[in-house]
């Protein structure tokens, strides 16, 4: 097999074959492929697209390029949640918990990564002594205990997907349906989850900025998923706006708590019931998505749902006394208001702009080499279709630094205000397969 004949046969809008995926994925992924032959073809995918079949087999030649998860000795169906991305999204320290507290098991990989604040590890540090350096064996035995561990990410997982998903970062090859779908699924099923469900943002906070290419992507992602052996289910959720109302670290685990104790902003609340629904059908707990709902609503009413979150924080070296003080977590030297500068009706908060706000008071990290500030960030007072009076706070800036102009300068101007303001329909779409 010759790689510039494959790179000829998807230029001219053929189907590849099993077997010639494995060999350029595994060919490039060994360094037999140069650079040049693989972003051509990636450049030919761009352009041709992919069958179903296709996309099934570039997904799972990406997973066996490397390590996978073995979770079989978890009793029970693991059900894995992924969001898209977005600005101030809470939902996995909210559902882990959560789905849990129904005695399903929640096996929980997770990475720190870039962007306007850390990821869910950085999240979870905010709890002193918190921690997820654990042995494979005692995170397989604490998920048997008590259904839910954090481990910080293992293994060599699906190298294939790094060194490509790096090329077409610097090959305009990006925004590539067939190619994110199956670069999001590959990792997904090699951190060992028998079953997927997918937040898809759209928004200007979000990868895909309209509906219509969320669908295109959340349907591709569904597909891949139920062909390879693996139940998917995905909604298609706004990220215009920040999601529910903290942007920070140890902001937003206090809003996870609130919202445990169902006391959350709507918007989170919402949200995290329409996910943890379709997890709890994934893992066969109920037959409908409105049963699964009543159940999850039940756990968080009888405050088992927070119980099952101060038990996984102690088992993880937590001290599980911050969830009901919550003034033991990291806090913010300083605190200023962001006060309207008219009255009106907030017709727009930019996420992205506002994540970057965040991350100028030193929330997330710009480089791998960053230090994150887990107590800075910011909580809105407002949200879009609130009505405000001039000189009422928009939202509170936490900061460990006196001078915020800058941060002050942004937020303004990335939050309108207008005569008329809707508030922004929260689920598009919900995909069941
Ligand atoms: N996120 C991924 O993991 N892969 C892509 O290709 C795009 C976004
Ligand atoms: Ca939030």
């Amino acid at each position: 097999m010759r790689m510039v004949d494959i790179i000829a046969k998807k230029r001219d809008g053929h189907a590849l074959t099993t077997e010639e995926i494995k060999f350029f994925v595994d060919g490039y992924t060994k360094g037999d492929i140069p650079d040049y032959q693989m972003s051509s073809l990636a450049m030919a995918i761009f352009f041709q697209d992919m069958t179903d079949e296709e996309r099934a087999d570039l997904t799972m030649a990406m997973v066996e390029s490397g390590d996978q998860i073995d979770l079989s000795d978890i009793k029970g169906i693991k059900v894995d949640k992924h969001s898209t991305g977005g600005v101030g999204d809470t939902t996995t320290l909210v559902l882990a918990p959560l789905v849990a507290a129904l005695d399903i098991p929640v096996a929980k990989m997770s990475g720190r990564g870039l962007g306007h604040t850390g990821g869910t590890i950085d999240k979870l540090e905010a709890v002193e002594g918190f921690h997820v350096e654990i042995s494979e064996d005692d995170f397989i035995k604490l998920v048997n205990e008590d259904q839910l561990a954090v481990i910080g990410q293992t293994g060599n997982l699906t190298p294939a997907d790094k060194k490509i998903y790096a090329l077409r970062d610097v090959t305009g090859t990006v925004n590539s349906i067939p190619l994110i779908a199956s670069s999001i699924m590959s990792k997904k099923i090699a951190a060992g989850a028998d079953a997927i469900v997918l937040d898809v943002k759209t928004g200007n906070g979000a990868f895909m900025k309209t509906v219509e290419d969320a669908e295109q992507l959340a349907n591709a992602m569904v597909k891949i998923g139920n062909q390879v052996g693996r139940n998917t289910m995905a909604i298609i959720s706004d990220m215009s706006q920040p999601l529910g109302r903290a942007i920070g670290n140890a902001l937003e685990l206090k809003e996870a708590i609130d919202t445990l104790k169902g006391e959350g902003p709507e918007d989170l609340t919402e949200l995290v019931l329409t996910l943890g629904s379709q997890m709890v059908v994934l893992a066969e707990k109920a037959e409908t998505l409105e049963e699964a709902r009543e159940m999850l609503q039940g756990v968080i009413d009888n405050g088992k749902a927070l119980e099952k979150f101060k038990v996984f924080l102690s088992n993880q070296g937590g001290d599980a006394s911050v969830v009901d003080d919550p003034s033991k977590l990291p806090t913010a030297k300083y605190t200023f208001e962001l006060p309207a500068k008219q009255s009106g009706v907030v017709s727009e908060m930019i996420a992205n702009e506002i994540g970057i706000a965040s991350m100028m008071l030193g929330a997330g990290r710009q480089t791998k080499e960053d230090t994150i500030d887990l107590a800075v960030g910011l909580v809105l007072n407002k949200k879009v279709g609130d009505a405000v009076e001039e000189g009422e706070s928009l939202l509170t800036i936490y900061a460990n630094q006196e001078d915020v102009e800058q941060v002050k300068a942004k937020l303004y101007d990335n939050i309108t205000i207008s005569e008329h303001g809707e508030v922004p329909t929260l689920i598009h779409e919900i995909i069941t397969k």
